[in-house]
């Protein structure tokens, strides 16, 4: 736990930075970021954005994977996770644009969009590092309650918890929120060499509680992360209220 949102940014920030820079990644060697969206971490990307301009970490050699995508809305869609990487994030660094992934949620075929991008994480060998958030019910990408925990990319039904919180971003109106959305699953995000999550704010401490001092279940699916390795939870003091 660190006292602010603003510190834990500038934490994971360097976290990641120091991991690629010790990684040493090459073409033929990349290391494998996984992303999230969010609010959350709106703030480690702009420090991931000054830690490039100031020549401390170079994404030529990473290879990225968002966790989710909404179905329906076209990328270029103001509130589409495509439109938020490559706005907070992208856009400011070197990373190639042949190594970003995201997932399609326009694709004809949703299940094929998912069997390729499982597929294609798998030509990787691993993910080394996925950094995510959580949402005020637990879930971690969009593994809403009572997704198994072995899921694998795949289409989910978006709960009303979660269309509620996410209307913010859909001017407050939750007929404007997609109903669906294309997200890695609880096995996909397990897989990975080290999960870091951040959780900040009084109204995700619930969601911390669940994670480290409630049961392994699928209804806070974040509580799969005890299974984890390496999983890392950095959080600020208002996120641990219910500890
Ligand atoms: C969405 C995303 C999650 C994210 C959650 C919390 O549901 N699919 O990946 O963790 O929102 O977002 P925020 O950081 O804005 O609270």
């Amino acid at each position: 736990p660190l006292d602010t949102a603003a510190q834990v940014s500038q934490w994971v920030a360097r976290y990641i930075a120091d991991k690629i820079n010790t990684f040493q990644p090459t073409a033929e060697k990349p290391f494998v970021l996984g992303l999230p969206t969010g609010g959350t971490p709106q703030k480690t990307y702009q420090e991931l954005i000054k830690l490039y301009q100031a020549g401390e970490v170079s994404f030529k050699h990473v290879v990225t994977f968002n966790m989710d995508e909404y179905v329906g809305l076209p990328k270029e869609h103001p509130e589409s996770y495509h439109t938020f990487m490559y706005t907070n994030f992208f856009n400011h660094v070197d990373i190639q644009p042949e190594n970003i992934n995201l997932l399609n949620g326009m694709a004809d075929d949703v299940h094929a969009e998912c069997e390729r991008y499982e597929a294609k994480i798998r030509q990787y060998g691993k993910i080394h590092l996925f950094m995510g958030g959580v949402g005020v019910d637990g879930h971690i990408a969009f593994n809403e309650p009572a997704s198994s925990l072995s899921s694998r990319t795949r289409i989910k039904t978006l709960t009303e918890d979660t269309l509620i919180a996410n209307s913010r971003f859909f001017n407050n109106d939750v007929n404007q929120v997609p109903k669906f959305a294309l997200t890695v699953g609880v096995g996909t995000l397990l897989d990975a060499e080290e999960v870091l999550i951040l959780v900040t704010g009084h109204n995700k401490a619930q969601a911390l509680h669940a994670a480290v001092e409630g049961p392994i279940n699928h209804f806070w699916t974040i509580s799969a992360l005890q299974l984890h390795r390496r999983a890392v939870i950095v959080c600020d003091e208002p996120a641990t209220q219910e500890l």
